[in-house]
């Protein structure tokens, strides 16, 4: 078998990268360890910067997401038995969207399937051949058959557990990592969300966050330990904690409901250097890990097969490699702001008790200075919607505020 871009994994960067090299012209083949229910109905990501919806939106994919998505002109932090906004739009003049992965991912297949894409599903034993040569290859078994895939390109989008990063030779790659000493806890239930915004909450005994689905479905998490056992929280558990963290002084609660689904998520940094080895390309979770308090992976995985799309869209229409060859740098830099950006989410926000009190005074002094200064405000909402894309301007962004 031949394609032009071989791709490994059928999450949100490899579904998205297939609908953009189509809309180029450009042929390419996913493939998909799991079954397509499965990646259907994975419950992860929620939140969709601006940059993202309007990506799906041009791109004609964005059709169900203008019906069902919910825009969200800011957010709430809560400390201290109280709640604070975050106003986006008064801030800087743009939104987020509430919307499932999963919903993405549905719509994505769909697009790629109508186009007569071809997505592989249960594909076994994949490896890698010839990275750097000029005919790189997949070897992989599918309906019960070995089969090999020869390509020009390969894009590595298996996620961080993935096989394409551990096909890169020891020593070609550097590694950034930080662990925490927390995890979350998230549960899905069918409770109307009591609030309409998201809020994010510090409290004396850890983070927790009031998230949606759909005006049916409350997404909530607690903060928990890395090993947390789930089976050691009932639901009468989680609620009574959930209650306590969030509760706030006028009244406030999140409202119950059957839980529909729980899990523990791990809370970890990991940046890859450089997304590249000779012609395979790493993009979203395969080459970084964001911790989840800033709401990026998701986003931060469509940026880079964006660009990656371009760099491969301008080499098949002139040989030019100069953007491939340019791809690591340019994804890095916007990988790393967006590190900063859910390190420090994830430090002002979470306990992390050293015993002796001063972060946790830190902590409610950089709270109470968020959601006090206008300028620290911006700074949290020009991140949270999403850094302009490389190449484009965004419709308002902070510099008109300082200005
Ligand atoms: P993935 O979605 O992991 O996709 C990789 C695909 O590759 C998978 O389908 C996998 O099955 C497949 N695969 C793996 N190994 C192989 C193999 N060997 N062969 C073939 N296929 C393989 N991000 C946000 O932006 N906003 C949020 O609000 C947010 N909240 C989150 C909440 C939770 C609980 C979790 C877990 C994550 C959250 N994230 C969030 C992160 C986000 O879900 C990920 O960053 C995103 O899924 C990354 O997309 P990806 O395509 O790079 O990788
Ligand atoms: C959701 C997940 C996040 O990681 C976050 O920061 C905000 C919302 C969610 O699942 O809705």
């Amino acid at each position: 078998m031949r394609t032009q871009v071989g791709i490994i994994g059928a999450g949100p960067a490899g579904l998205m990268l297939s609908h953009l090299l189509h809309r180029q012209g450009i042929e390419s083949v996913v493939l998909e360890a799991h079954t397509r229910q499965y990646v259907e109905q994975r419950v992860r990501a929620g939140v969709l910067e601006q940059n993202t919806t309007e990506l799906l939106i041009e791109t004609g994919v964005g059709a169900r997401l203008q019906k069902e998505g919910l825009v969200h002109r800011g957010i709430e932090l809560s400390f201290a038995g109280e709640r604070h906004r975050i106003d986006f739009q008064d801030l800087i003049g743009r939104s987020i969207t509430v919307y499932g992965q999963q919903e993405v991912i549905k719509d994505l297949i769909a697009a790629r399937v109508t186009a007569g894409g071809q997505i592989y599903f249960e594909a076994r034993g994949i490896s890698l051949e010839g990275l750097d040569g000029p005919t790189p290859a997949i070897r992989f078994e599918a309906d019960g058959e070995r089969r090999e895939l020869h390509c020009d390109f390969i894009a590595g989008c298996d996620g961080s557990h993935g096989i394409s990063r551990a096909s890169i030779p020891e020593g070609a790659l550097q590694t950034f990592e930080r662990i925490y000493p927390f995890a979350w806890l998230g549960i899905l239930a069918e409770a109307p969300p009591a609030s309409e915004e998201i809020i994010y909450t510090y409290h004396e005994r850890g983070f927790a966050l009031f998230s949606m689905r759909s005006p049916q479905i409350t997404r909530l998490y607690l903060q928990c330990a890395p090993d947390e056992d789930i089976a050691l929280w009932p639901d009468e558990r989680i609620w009574q904690e959930l209650h306590t963290r969030m509760g706030t002084r006028d009244g406030w609660r999140p409202s119950e409901g059957p839980i529909l689904q729980k899990g523990v998520t791990g809370v970890r940094s990991l940046v890859t250097e450089p997304m590249q080895y000779g012609r395979l390309f790493l993009a979203g979770d395969s080459a970084h890990i964001v911790p989840p308090t800033g709401a990026k992976g998701m986003n931060l995985a469509i940026a880079d097969v964006r660009v990656l799309a371009k760099g491969l869209a301008a080499f098949y229409a002139s040989g030019s490699r100069k953007l491939l060859d340019e791809y690591s740098t340019t994804c890095l830099s916007r990988v790393w702001k967006v590190q900063r950006f859910s390190w420090w989410m994830t430090s002002m926000l979470h306990r992390c008790d050293t015993g002796d009190g001063f972060d946790h005074r830190r902590q409610l002094a950089e709270l109470d200075y968020v959601t006090s200064s206008r300028a620290a405000a911006a700074s949290l909402a020009e991140n949270y919607v999403g850094l302009p894309m490389e190449g484009t301007t965004p419709r308002a962004n902070t510099c008109e505020i300082v200005r």
